[in-house]
Order: C-alpha cells, then sequence, then structure tokens
C-alpha cells in the first residue's frame, strides 16, 4: 500500500518566493515520487478563523489554487481539493470534538498565546477568542484523519496540533474500533529559509517580500534594491551572508554557484551580480508566471479542476464516513429489529441464550450472548440454524455490538480487520448473502 501523505494549506496571503523555495517546491517534487499517495488541500475553512473577509477568503482561494497549479502541481497525479468542498471534514469534526477533552484545546498554543495575551494586557482571558480559534486543532484532525494519511509534512509551529489528532485518533479508535490511522508529522530538518529584501528572513511579518509571480519588471526592480555591502566594482565580494548569493544559489545549479562564487571573489560589481540573479530567478519562474497568469484570468479552469479534486476525496470520504457514522451509532433504525428479534430482549444480555433454535423460514439472525466465562459473544446463523460466523470473547457487550454492527453494515470482506476475533464456519459468499440480507 502507497504512503498516505497530507498537506493543507492555509490561503492567506501572496505567495513569495521564500514559500516557493521552502514549501511550494519541494511539496510539489515529493508529490511527484512513486509509491507515495499525495493529498492537498485548501484549508478555506481554516481561513475563516482569522479573516471575516468574503472576497479576501475568495480571491485568496483562487490565487493559491492557481499558484500551485502553476508550480507544477498536477491534479491527475494527487488528490487537490478544497476543504469546504468535502462535507464529510466538517461533520467528522463535531464527532471527534464529542471525543475531546476540552482540557486538550486549552493547552494548544494558538489559544493558550491569545489567553497570555489578553491576561498581560488586563483583558478578559477569551477576549476576542471565538470557538474557530479554539477548535482549529479539532478541524485540523478531521482534515488529517479523514483520508488516514500516514504523513503530514508541517512546520514546526504545528507538530503539536499533529499530535493532538493522534490523541484524538486514539480516543476514537478506543471507544469505537480500529478505525484510524495515528498521523506523524515530518518535519524537513533543512527546510531552506531565503532572505528577504533586506537580508533577514523573507517573511510578510518582516515586509521585504519578492512575491512569486510579481511581473517581470517589478521582479528586477525588487532585485536590484536588494541590501549588500558598500563594495565598489573590482574589490572581492564575500559570498557569506550575501542575499544576493543566497537567493542565486536557491536556484542555481551547484556548477552556476561555484561560478557566481568565483565571480565574487574576482570583485563583479553589485549591479552586475543582481542583474544575473534576477536572470536566474526568471529564468526558472517565467513560465510558472504564464501559467498563473492564465489561469488567474479563467478561474472557471481553477474551479473545475477543484471540483474534480473534491470528486476523488469524496469517493473516500463518503464511504468512510458511513463507516464511522455507523461505529457511534448513527444508524438506520431497523438495523435494530434484527438485533432485538436475534437478542430476544434488546436491553439485558442473557447468559447463553443461544441455544434457541430459529424458525425454518426465519432470515439470518446475529445471536449475542454472554458465556459463563464472563465475555460477550455473538456468532451469526442461517435460517436453518447453520452457524456462518462465530466470534470469540469481547470484553464488552459495546465491543461485541460494534463488530455486529460493522459486520453488517459494511459485509465480511469489508472487516478484515475483525478477521482475528471472528471465525467465518461458511463460504464467504454465504456469509456475504447472509449479511446482504440483513441489511
Ligand atoms: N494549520 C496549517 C497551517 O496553518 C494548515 C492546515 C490545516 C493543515 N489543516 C491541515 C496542515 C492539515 C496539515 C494538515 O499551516
Amino acid at each position: 500500500m502507497n504512503v498516505r501523505v497530507l498537506t493543507g494549506i492555509k490561503p492567506s496571503g501572496t505567495p513569495h518566493l521564500g514559500n516557493y523555495v521552502g514549501a511550494i517546491r519541494p511539496t510539489v517534487r515529493a508529490s511527484r515520487e512513486s509509491g507515495i499517495d499525495s493529498y492537498l488541500f485548501l484549508a478555506d475553512y481554516h481561513a475563516l478563523i482569522s479573516t471575516h473577509d468574503p472576497a479576501r477568503v475568495q480571491r485568496s482561494t483562487l490565487e493559491i489554487a492557481a499558484t500551485w497549479i502553476a508550480c507544477g502541481l498536477d491534479p491527475e497525479r494527487v488528490t487537490f481539493y478544497r476543504q469546504s468542498d468535502i462535507p464529510e471534514i466538517p461533520e467528522l469534526t463535531w464527532l471527534l470534538a464529542c471525543v475531546c477533552g476540552k482540557g486538550l484545546l486549552n493547552r494548544a498554543h494558538a489559544y493558550k498565546a491569545a489567553v497570555d495575551k489578553n491576561t498581560a494586557e488586563g483583558r478578559d482571558p477569551d477576549d476576542g477568542v471565538t470557538m474557530g480559534l479554539f477548535m482549529y486543532p479539532v478541524l485540523m484532525a478531521a482534515d488529517i484523519l479523514m483520508f488516514n494519511a500516514h504523513r503530514v509534512p508541517v512546520g514546526r509551529d504545528q507538530i503539536q496540533h499533529i499530535e493532538m489528532a493522534r490523541d484524538l485518533a486514539s480516543s476514537f479508535n478506543h471507544l469505537y474500533g480500529p478505525h484510524f490511522t495515528l498521523p506523524e508529522a515530518v518535519i524537513d530538518e533543512q527546510v531552506a529559509t531565503l532572505p528577504g529584501l533586506d537580508g533577514r528572513k523573507m517573511s510578510k511579518s518582516y515586509d521585504n517580500v519578492i512575491p512569486l509571480f510579481a511581473p517581470r519588471e517589478q521582479l528586477r526592480r525588487l532585485i536590484m534594491g536588494i541590501v549588500t555591502d558598500s563594495r565598489a566594482p573590482g574589490e572581492p565580494k564575500a559570498t557569506d551572508g550575501s542575499a544576493v548569493f543566497q537567493l542565486y544559489q536557491a536556484f542555481a545549479t551547484a556548477e552556476e554557484t561555484a561560478a557566481f562564487a568565483r565571480d565574487f571573489a574576482a570583485g563583479i560589481a553589485w549591479s552586475e551580480a543582481k542583474e544575473r540573479l534576477f536572470e536566474r530567478i526568471d529564468r526558472e519562474i517565467a513560465p510558472m508566471r504564464a501559467t498563473y497568469d492564465e489561469l488567474m484570468a479563467h478561474p472557471a479552469r481553477v474551479e473545475a479542476m477543484l471540483r474534480a479534486g473534491a470528486a476523488k476525496a469524496r469517493a473516500e470520504a463518503t464511504p468512510f464516513m458511513a463507516r464511522l457514522r455507523a461505529a457511534v451509532g448513527l444508524r438506520p433504525l431497523d438495523t435494530l429489529a434484527t438485533m432485538v428479534t436475534a437478542m430476544g430482549t434488546a436491553t439485558s444480555w442473557g447468559t447463553a441464550t443461544a441455544s434457541t433454535a430459529p424458525a425454518k423460514a426465519a432470515p439470518p439472525v446475529f445471536k449475542q450472548y454472554r458465556e459463563a466465562d464472563g465475555r460477550f459473544y455473538f456468532k451469526l446463523t442461517d435460517a436453518k440454524g447453520h452457524v456462518l460466523l462465530q466470534s470469540t470473547g469481547f470484553d464488552s457487550p459495546k465491543d461485541a455490538g460494534q463488530a455486529v454492527a460493522r459486520l453488517k453494515a459494511e459485509g465480511w470482506a469489508a472487516c478484515a480487520d475483525l478477521h482475528g476475533a471472528v471465525t467465518a464456519a461458511a463460504e464467504a459468499d454465504k456469509i456475504e448473502a447472509a449479511l446482504a440480507r440483513l441489511r
């Protein structure tokens, strides 16, 4: 089975070269590796937590989607979708919220930071804190668990959220059976950070960014404005600590970089070095910029790609959600009728009531019973009373009931994880037919 890697992108702000080199380019490359199923989505529900400006949400979603496609993300190859197109995600958020201790969320960094700030400034601790901010980690857990992601590449600030997703998955699995894969955070230790125009790390908060898809002339102007030392043309220049050099290195091959370093030592003029940097960056960016501009001019194309991605994602999410609903007891009521008949009484667990033979023309029945060993069992018998399935002992009636419910809802073959605890006493197709009849 392929490793499932899931990445969420919050649509906010305009992507810059730092985002491209540090996140977009490596993620797009990784998504092309074999043996990997890549899930990439626009976390637009998350965006609502930090902005209440509808036009901005829509605009950002388009910009970020167009950016990723322009940068080479192949929607045929990966599952690329918009979070808000998957109604199963908020549905799962609720199921997870119901197994999530409030105390767990009290400890979430983003929430704690808001509370600490309020307290320090003498305000009510929860001043300005929405339930969206408070629930942020639960929504993120739903994003991840919905697709049973194995790996989630994130920045350090997000590690706690992945741990919370694991916590919620474990709690749910403990209560309702093994439904969720426990995700692991993948931290790229050597993630490239780019210097910005002033030499500090390129970041929106320093206002020193170069927008990824700035038009060519604007890109040149910005690059010409990068801070350098005051060495004159002809004077040797240090590559260490030079923003011009580091930016070049992020785009150039090893040979190109070595040649650039020799030119630094030989005293290249800063204006010339910047011109070379500009041309090197533009060589990589220009074709993507053309695609980006094209997509921005035709939002319907982006919309169509996202819808196709949502259909692909929902082909998994919809049946999985049905299974989860059944697991927690959100079930069609007519399945209960069978269980009542089978058990004699629905509420009391009799001791070894399994010996009662069913009438000749009766449908297949599940019988749940307690043995003298104090454990809980069930078996499935056909119309003639032949045993089709026989369980081993479960610790609680709830565990036995869940196994029965899953067998009924999903069939025998789909419940491979139960095959250790339930023995088939007849051919698989007979069992499937009996389960189908019960359904
Ligand atoms: N919280 C992430 C961020 O701010 C975005 C995100 C939302 C995410 N859901 C996710 C990332 C699921 C990984 C997996 O960057």
